[in-house]
């Protein structure tokens, strides 16, 4: 029997994200490809009639798993009934805008938006932030939206893994399915930790440690580390655009491994809910190993920290604690 369609939201639909995003849903790159959906493209009324283009543009490519768009610029029309919400939607940061000023416009689009996913969305919907600040304000949606659980509330950080997976896979010219168990802590921007004291490689002969395959530690904890935490500012640079068919990809990723488990022996990074692992303080949105199963996410728990990663665990947490006291002042 043909399963029910899932109401997936996406806000911000008609910028370049959402507009790489969608026919990923529609195509069951999220979801599976017998899993039909139901398409809430919301954005703001001055991208209106783009929106209006995207959504003739779904119709144009006849997806079979697309049953129906909801496209809007009416936050509560967007959020009514959707199981997973995808929050790309967001105030970019222009030229001679101080950090605040566009922290002020992004707490309240999210406080906002909280209160209409708490009141109009399915019961045990889940959230994934993929707008900068993104874990700061994911802990915004969070905050304004108390009755949804904590857990369900997560932010986009398995970009940074995937850019990590592929550097990893581009230095040893191997594939990059045969990388695993990397790890960005902490936050999404320049001061995240990427981590491969745990990453694995399969060889024929069996997994064996990132470290031990690379036999270059200063590589790993200079450049490698650099190049990953810089990856966003190279692609601007680059196709003076920021990334968005990857940032769509691995919201994808992220989704589809929330929602369908992890494969056996591998984890993946989600920014979530602190609850103290590995000391990092609670109530910060925080990028940590997770695996999957039922639909549910957990902390990868006893991983070894050597005083190095320990320094970087705690640089980054320091930035988020300092992005939510900014974000709490913006509020007030
Ligand atoms: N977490 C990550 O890994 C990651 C990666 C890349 C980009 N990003 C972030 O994702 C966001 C989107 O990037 P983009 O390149 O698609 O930007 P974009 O400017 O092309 O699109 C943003 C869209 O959001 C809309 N928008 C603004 N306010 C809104 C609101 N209140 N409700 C609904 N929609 C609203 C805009 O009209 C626009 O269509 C940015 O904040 C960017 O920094 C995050």
């Amino acid at each position: 029997m043909a399963k029910d369609p899932v109401r997936v939201l996406v806000t911000g639909a008609a910028g370049q994200i959402g507009y790489a995003l969608v026919p990923m849903i529609a195509r069951g790159i999220m979801l599976g490809p017998d899993q039909p959906v139901i398409l809430h493209m919301l954005d703001i009324p001055p991208a209106g009639e783009a929106l209006n283009g995207v959504k003739m543009e779904l119709v144009d490519a006849a997806f079979p798993l697309l049953k129906g768009v909801v496209a809007t610029t009416d936050v509560v029309e967007g959020c009514s009934g959707v199981n997973i919400a995808v929050m790309v939607g967001g105030f970019p940061r222009k030229e001679g805008m101080e950090r605040k000023d566009v922290m002020t416009k992004n707490v309240s689009i999210y406080k906002s938006q909280a209160s209409a996913l708490e009141n109009h969305a399915a019961p045990n919907c889940k959230v994934l932030v993929v707008a900068n600040p993104a874990n700061t304000n994911a802990l915004i949606l969070k905050e304004y939206a108390p009755s949804i659980p904590a857990k369900n509330i997560t932010c986009l950080t398995r970009l940074d893994h995937n850019r990590a997976l592929g550097q990893i896979s581009e230095r040893l010219s191997i594939q990059v399915s045969d990388v695993k168990n990397v790890i960005i802590w902490g936050n999404h921007s320049s001061t995240q930790y990427p981590d491969v004291n745990h990453a694995t490689i399969k060889t024929p002969s069996g997994e064996k440690p990132v470290r031990e395959l690379v036999q270059d530690d200063k590589w790993l904890t200079s450049e490698f580390i650099k190049t990953v935490q810089q990856r966003g500012a190279a692609i601007i640079k680059a196709r003076k655009l920021s990334s968005a068919l990857s940032a769509a990809s691995s919201a994808c990723d992220h989704i589809r491994d929330w929602v369908h488990g992890t494969p056996e022996g591998s984890w993946v990074s989600m920014g979530v809910y602190s609850d103290g692992s590995y000391d990092v303080p609670p109530g910060l949105i925080y990028s940590f190993p997770v695996t999957c199963r039922d639909g549910e996410w957990s902390i990868v728990q006893g991983l070894s920290i050597d005083e190095y990663s320990r320094k970087k665990l705690d640089l980054t947490a320091e930035e988020l604690s300092e992005e939510k006291a900014l974000a709490y002042s913006c509020l007030s």
